[in-house]
């Protein structure tokens, strides 16, 4: 399938924007069972109502398609389409997200579907999760129930956003269910949702859709202060820890073996990782590679015993804390400008990011599938959101990706986080990401867009016919 249009969207995922967890036959997920217990105790709000996307979709897309964007990519809940994980299919969720890529298409827009983003069903999650073998065939299972009710509409399917960062705040940050420290679980899981998205790839092709399927990887570009061995060496371990251990086995179709060296001396326990598994990931190489960016990391040799994982969930300014003994530890920039939650601000990384990503992977078409960035936004006396700093943003990011494309490299599609306000899963509802405001203080969740919505109009108008010509 090629399409010679420059997908310019936005992006939500279920659980962040459509509220009605208990409305049409859906069934609980770990995201519900979470936010309802103790442990949600950062942040105590729930996704339960979120943005009304349920019952609001068909305003929310209509607003997308005014704002000049041709493609929406948003997640499917697994509990609506079988809302114990491994039943029977349920009508009523299937209706709904027919529904709704039915109004995508009214409007001009092009669905991108994301299968799984964070959202698990309670039972599967209840008997391990991803880090039990026997999620990725249920997964397989629902994956296929997808296909054969919207693969006829959707031509752009992405199978897992970001197994990293969600297994690494699962059970590194131990901020996401199930709440634990454990790099050796993390590795298991991740590996499981490797393989589920492998054989979903397959299994897709199989079906003779002739559509793109891609896997959402979170990405970063790498770099270093001081231009010494040891910090390349630690850079090296930082790609590799958030990078490679994904990209590599989407794209490639295997595990690198630095990767299995690096996991064995540390004496991690890989029995799980089977000979037979390794077929699987040949066969489920991804059309394309969906990067979900925000920022750069630099990394400097640890020096300390251990491991440290903090995560910044308050926005009180302060750098989150990374260092893994015998890998690397984040560095930081300190004249550079960040966000309240200590993410650095520079555009330039996407650049560097997707010439490295060419020189790695050098025949993968990429889209961005999400950028962006989060702050406190409120409305200003004159009724209007004027997110200046979020178009300066943007506009780096924009700018940075069209000279990558300058550079050679194949981008097909630019997706901003997000298409409106949402749940912003433990950071609760005052980090705001939208190009729309949703205020979550009023009944009606009323919608206003902000200077960032009409900049994106704009820049959608300015570009479009050159990024058109670029797609390849
Ligand atoms: C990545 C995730 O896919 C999305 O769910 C999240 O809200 C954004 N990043 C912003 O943190």
């Amino acid at each position: 399938m090629k399409n010679r249009k420059f997908l310019w969207g936005s992006a939500t995922a279920a659980y962040q924007c459509e509220g009605a967890w208990k409305e049409g036959g859906k069934g609980l997920s770990n995201w519900d069972v979470f936010c309802h217990s103790d442990k949600n105790n950062v942040n105590p709000v729930t996704g339960d109502v979120a943005c009304d996307h349920y019952h609001r979709y068909e305003e929310d897309i209509k607003r997308m398609a005014e704002g000049g964007q041709n493609a929406y990519r948003f997640s499917i809940a697994w509990t609506r389409i079988i809302p114990d994980g491994t039943g029977e299919r349920d009508r009523e969720g299937i209706d709904f997200y027919n529904r709704l890529i039915n109004a995508c298409l009214k409007y001009g827009i092009e669905p991108l579907v994301t299968l799984y983003h964070y959202d698990l069903p309670k039972t599967l999650f209840e008997m391990g999760g991803w880090e039990n073998r026997d999620t990725t065939e249920a997964y397989v299972r629902y994956a296929k129930v997808c296909f054969e009710e919207f693969g006829d509409r959707v031509n752009y399917w992405a199978t897992i956003n970001e197994p990293n960062y969600e297994t690494l705040c699962c059970y590194g940050y131990g901020n996401y269910p199930p709440n634990v420290k454990s790099l050796e679980r993390r590795w298991k899981a991740m590996y499981h949702m490797m393989l589920a998205s492998a054989k979903a790839v397959a299994l897709y092709r199989g079906m003779g859709y002739q559509g793109m399927i891609g896997l959402v990887s979170d990405c970063y570009s790498i770099d270093f202060m001081e231009d010494a061995e040891e910090y390349r060496k630690a850079a090296g371990f930082a790609d590799l820890f958030f990078n490679i251990s994904v990209n590599d086995v989407c794209v490639r179709g295997a595990y690198p073996e630095e990767y299995r060296d690096k996991l064995m001396e540390e004496g991690y326990d890989l029995s799980y990782m089977r000979k037979e598994d390794e077929e699987i990931f040949k066969a489920g190489c991804v059309d394309y590679l969906g990067v979900n960016a925000y920022c750069r990391y630099l990394a400097k040799p640890c020096t300390e015993k251990g491991i440290s994982l903090t995560a910044n969930n308050t926005g009180d300014g302060k750098k989150k804390k990374l260092f893994i003994e015998g890998w690397f530890a984040l560095d930081e920039d300190k004249g550079l400008e960040k966000t309240p939650w200590g993410m650095e601000i520079y555009p330039k990384s996407i650049y560097d990011l997707l010439l490295d990503l060419k020189k790695r992977y050098p025949n993968m078409p990429v889209i961005i599938t999400e950028n962006g960035v989060g702050n406190y936004d409120s409305v200003s006396e004159d009724g209007e959101v004027h997110d200046q700093y979020r178009i300066e943003y943007l506009q780096g990011y924009v700018d940075w990706i069209e000279k990558a494309m300058d550079a050679g490299c194949d981008v097909r599609g630019y997706f901003v986080w997000s298409a409106m306000d949402v749940y912003s899963w433990i950071n609760g509802y005052k980090k705001r990401y939208g190009l729309v405001y949703v205020d979550f203080d009023d009944q009606g969740l009323r919608r206003i867009p902000k200077d960032s919505y009409y900049w994106y109009k704009n820049t959608i108008r300015e570009k479009g016919e050159k990024f058109d010509g670029k797609v390849q």
